[in-house]
């Protein structure tokens, strides 16, 4: 017998039963951004391995020690993409939309690759569903972006999330706070993990964000940001709140939120959702501002700010939701003998056409063994076609939920399903 080979782990198939809920979030998420003005965008997979090393950053977890990295046959170093927004601001540049429009609202989905520890929530492919808005400097984009999360959220009925707000300041206030940092974590220096004591030269805002308990301990006791920060991104944070206010956002402020991504400057929030379906991995979305990064990979001068979402634990928290998300089956449309079987083959293709979502065993079969097939189908009725209706051109449509049988010519079949009352 030969072997059996197995999927990737923490790579996982997404089969029907399943699937409608991921279309359902894609479906409302893409027809919500498009009424906020943000226009798709698709970039490939894999990018070459200097976007992510300069923009997330060398000493975050996410490039030191997540990345799938590797050499293509012409000796290029790429990677599988670890997160989106490096990769769009790469495509921003790219492209010079800059000249072509000073306000850009983009959106994507699709797939990102980190190699990490694998648990409920947390994958090695997982997906995200994020949006990025470059050219505005102002406090009203970053509230928007939070804004179309919330409405998103509602839209999808996950309402026991809570927004996360902090500040994490710009190039004129971070050295400040990162002196302060420093002193803290040097009188621990000894307790720090190996990686940390690195961090603590090179880049000791990554501290704060080690996953190691030891560290975690040590990073709660570190001074707030918030108390660093300078008049302009005290200004730009109380403007931030005084919007969220105005739109009857509920937040926090959390000085805590350090986002793992050295690109951010000013705002970072996380949605956050307490919900056992996660586990630990409560975090369904994060973002931020970004002013520094376009430029610094070699683009214009242009802010921006955006959030990644977390698709498979908004779909993780859908599931625990009961709702149903499958389109339900209007028809099944059973053979009673052989030799109607070609024009009930038929008769189901037009349905379909006309619009009708139908259910035919292709393998034939009894009568009977159809009839149990459209109960477990969820049909709202069955028709069943033989001799009798092939010669009448008329036949009984039988609500599956119990109820009269229908008289219908077979020709009327979609119009009368369509109009029937549903139970
Ligand atoms: P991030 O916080 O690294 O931010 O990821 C955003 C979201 O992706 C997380 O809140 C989480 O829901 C989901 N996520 C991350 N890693 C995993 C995983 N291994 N398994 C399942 N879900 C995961 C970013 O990626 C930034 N690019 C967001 C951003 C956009 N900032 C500005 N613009």
């Amino acid at each position: 017998m030969s072997q059996k080979i197995s999927g990737v782990k923490g790579m996982n198939d997404i089969l029907p039963g399943e699937v409608e809920i991921w279309q359902f979030v894609e479906r409302t998420a893409r027809e919500l951004f498009a009424r906020f003005g943000y226009g798709e965008v698709r970039t490939p997979m894999v990018e070459d391995t200097a976007l992510f090393v300069r923009s997330v950053g060398e000493e975050t977890d996410i490039v030191g020690k997540e990345m799938y990295t590797f050499e293509d046959k012409g000796g290029r170093s790429l990677s599988l993409r670890p997160e989106g927004t490096a990769p769009a601001a790469r495509a921003y540049i790219e492209h010079s939309v800059v000249n072509q429009e000073p306000l850009t609202r983009w959106y994507y989905l699709g797939p990102m690759f980190r190699y990490e520890r694998m648990k409920t929530g947390r994958y090695r492919q997982f997906h995200q569903i994020g949006a990025e808005a470059y050219g505005s400097r102002e406090p009203a984009q970053d509230v928007e972006l939070m804004d179309m999360v919330v409405q998103l959220l509602q839209k999808l009925g996950l309402t026991e999330v809570s927004l996360n707000i902090n500040s994490l300041g710009d190039e004129a206030c971070r050295p400040t706070y990162q002196a302060k940092l420093v002193e803290h974590l040097r009188g621990h220096a000894g307790e720090l993990c190996g990686d940390c004591q690195r961090r603590l030269e090179s880049n000791p805002l990554r501290v704060l964000d080690c996953k190691v308990e030891r560290c975690q301990q040590i990073a709660q006791a570190a001074p707030s940001i918030l108390e660093s920060l300078c008049e302009p991104c005290r200004a730009h944070f109380d403007e931030v709140q005084r919007k969220l206010t105005a739109l009857d956002i509920r937040f926090q402020v959390n000085p805590r939120i350090m986002r793992g991504l050295d690109y951010y400057t000013r705002t970072a929030f996380e949605f956050i959702a307490a919900h056992p379906a996660l586990g630990t991995a409560s975090t369904v979305g994060g973002g931020g501002r970004y002013d520094k990064l376009v430029k610094g990979l070699g683009g214009p001068d242009v802010p921006a700010v955006g959030f990644g979402l977390g698709l498979d634990r908004l779909c993780l928290l859908l599931k625990e939701s009961g709702q149903k998300f499958a389109a339900p089956v209007d028809l099944f449309v059973a053979v009673a003998d052989a030799g109607s079987s070609d024009v009930a083959f038929s008769l189901v293709s037009r349905l379909r056409r006309e619009g009708l979502v139908v259910e035919f065993d292709t393998r034939g079969g009894s009568l009977k063994s159809q009839m149990k097939r459209a109960d477990k189908t969820g049909a709202r009725f069955a028709l069943v076609l033989g001799e009798a209706e092939r010669e009448s051109g008329q036949a009984q449509l039988k609500p599956m939920a119990g109820g009269e049988p229908i008289s219908v010519r077979l020709d009327e079949v979609a119009r009368v399903v369509r109009e029937a009352p549903s139970r």
